[in-house]
């Protein structure tokens, strides 16, 4: 069945032999590697920060950055002092264990910062994406209840202050800041506070990290982690990433997603890793520069990026010197087999691909350096985890059969809330202990799982999840549109792509200005990656005899595809 198997590579790897790890590993093993199981004390700030500026990679690099006009490197020692000088400026304006604060601005020093202060103090950090319109700041602002903000004076415009009623303080990381009522001049109140901190202690099961994420139905929903997501995060660091002392490690993703908060800071920086992070936008030329001016070793990316360099052409690799890359890895949607076999081409490397989501909060089905490959597979879950194909009443399926990707409940990086919302965060669980993914796979005869689709509705758009009632929604709000129906169609470079269907309101008449007019509307109100790039014009649009839009007929006119059971379309 399986075509080709990418053979493991020889090497020193901290996961040597998977299936034995597998079969013997234990979770509490693994709690012997943090000072708390000494201590008793817990915070993600200090396991991943403190810890190494009082030991000995004291003043070994833990960040370096660089943007277009910044170029900066900081130690863990200089990475715990200006964390605890944020922290102590968060303390100082009433920040307390348990309160939301949320930082919306874009990559940059100050931002890795204002997450490790505020986690150091105890609130619940919130990251926003920079590239967040209104409304959808407004929505999660208000879900959470939020009564902090760190931001910049650019995306101060887009946070809908008298819309906010929580909102107490806002911070602002800008130049030359007028502090009046809310507002707080974030870098002249953190030059002058102390660097000596008093951490505040939690429980284990206390709130660290809310991300926003979209589901089918209803606005996106706050994912709650806690501080005992640590654990998976420091193992899956080590034995997925690989990461080891040497290691310079970049992951491209922005702490707005999950990814580059569990794989951008926690992960890394729990086993002690040097992270690059790099400002701006996407373009082939930075990024392979970065490659080879950093020396990065372990990098983290996602498939849309790949197929985007993979279509930028292999002269351009050439220019850079990439031989310092170790180890490549991909997250975020399936990894087609033709971007593995050209990362073989021109890396001379496997890349990795790594399944999990926002709500898992850290690897869970993977590829290891150890373990062979089979391109089009996800991999296996890692050492503690249980993953199973299950059927809609969590009765575990045989070896090919398609079915849900489920993980058996309790792993220690998995969501401990939807707030706000109880109802929804147990719609996720089947009442035998079966975490029900939305995902469908299958998995073959060795156990290596294979990505089929999404069960729900949500689109993968250039690895980032979009659900379709947000978008959906808010083309409603425009005056010319009386419904809308959303789909991901497939896209060979983003994966899918975000097409509309829509009907007019009496009075408007289809045209092309009035497709860009209402692309924009979404852009505006959204976000760039939330607006359709193709909108089709409809008399009427599919709808069941309860109203409900038919996404799957429109998709599979779009597809072409037959369109299945039509019992339950009005007529
Ligand atoms: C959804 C989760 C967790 C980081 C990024 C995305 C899809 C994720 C893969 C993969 C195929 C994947 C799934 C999943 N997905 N990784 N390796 N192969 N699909 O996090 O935004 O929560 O999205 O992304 O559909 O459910 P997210």
């Amino acid at each position: 069945m399986i075509l080709e198997a990418l053979s493991p590579i020889k090497g020193d790897y901290h996961l040597q032999n998977y299936e034995e790890t597998y079969q013997n590993f234990r979770w509490e093993e693994a709690e012997k590697n943090f000072s708390w199981y000494q201590s008793g004390k817990v915070n993600m700030g200090y396991e991943a920060v403190d810890r190494h500026a009082e030991g000995f990679r004291k003043n070994k690099v833990a960040l370096y950055y660089r943007s277009n006009d910044r170029l900066e490197k900081y130690t863990f020692k200089e990475l715990k002092e200006w964390s605890n000088k944020v922290g102590n400026v968060f303390k100082e304006y009433g920040v307390k264990k348990g309160d939301r604060l949320f930082v919306f601005m874009p990559r940059s020093p100050e931002l890795y910062f204002a997450i490790l202060g505020g986690v150091k103090i105890g609130a619940i950090v919130g990251p926003l994406f920079e590239a967040f319109m209104e409304g959808a700041v407004r929505d999660r602002l208000l879900d959470s209840g939020a009564e902090y903000l760190v931001t910049t004076p650019e995306l101060l415009q887009r946070v809908p202050e008298k819309d906010l009623p929580d909102l107490k303080t806002i911070f602002i990381v800008g130049k030359d800041v007028q502090e009046k009522e809310k507002y707080v001049d974030f870098n002249k109140r953190v030059e002058k506070a102390s660097k000596n901190l008093d951490i505040v202690w939690v429980d284990r099961e206390d709130g660290l990290i809310l991300h926003y994420t979209s589901g089918s139905t209803g606005k996106p929903k706050g994912v709650l982690h806690i501080h005992n997501a640590m654990i998976q995060q420091y193992m899956t660091a080590k034995w997925v990433l690989d990461l080891k002392e040497e290691d310079i490690y970049w992951c491209t993703a922005d702490p707005g997603w999950v990814t580059g908060t569990s794989y951008g800071i926690f992960g890394p920086w729990l086993v002690g890793a040097t992270n690059v992070v790099i400002g701006g936008r996407f373009s082939p030329e930075n990024w392979y520069k970065a490659l080879e001016d950093f020396g990065v070793t372990v990098w983290y990316s996602a498939p849309t990026a790949f197929r985007m360099l993979m279509g930028a052409g292999d002269e351009i690799v050439n220019r850079y010197d990439l031989t310092s890359l170790r180890h490549i890895l991909s997250v975020g949607e399936p990894l087609n087999p033709e971007v593995i076999r050209w990362g073989m081409k021109v890396f001379g490397l496997r890349i990795h691909d790594t399944w999990w989501m926002t709500e898992t909060g850290a690897h869970i089905v993977c590829n290891y350096p150890s373990m062979e490959i089979r391109p089009g597979s996800m991999g296996k879950p890692i050492p503690g985890v249980e993953v199973a194909i299950v059927d809609n009443q969590g009765k575990e399926l045989p070896p090919y059969q398609m079915g849900n990707l489920a993980i058996k409940k309790g792993w220690p990086s998995m969501m401990r809330q939807i707030w706000n919302n109880p109802e929804k965060y147990a719609s996720y669980f089947l009442p035998n202990g079966w975490y029900i993914s939305g995902d469908s796979a299958y998995m073959d005869e060795d156990g290596y799982f294979w990505f089929q689709g999404r069960i729900d509705d949500v689109i993968l758009t250039s690895g980032e999840r979009v659900g379709p009632f947000e978008v959906e929604s808010k083309l409603v709000e425009h005056p010319a549109v009386a419904e809308a129906g959303i789909i991901g169609k497939p896209d060979p470079i983003r994966g899918e792509i975000i097409k509309a269907f829509i009907s007019l309101r009496d009075g408007y008449e289809p045209s092309e200005q009035l497709k860009e007019e209402i692309q924009a509307f979404v852009k505006k109100g959204l976000a760039a990656h939330a607006a359709p790039r193709e909108i089709e014009f409809l008399d009427k649009l599919p709808k069941t005899r309860s109203g409900k839009i038919m996404r799957r007929v429109l998709k599979s006119w779009e597809l072409g595809l037959p369109t299945g059971d039509l019992s339950m379309m009005e007529d």
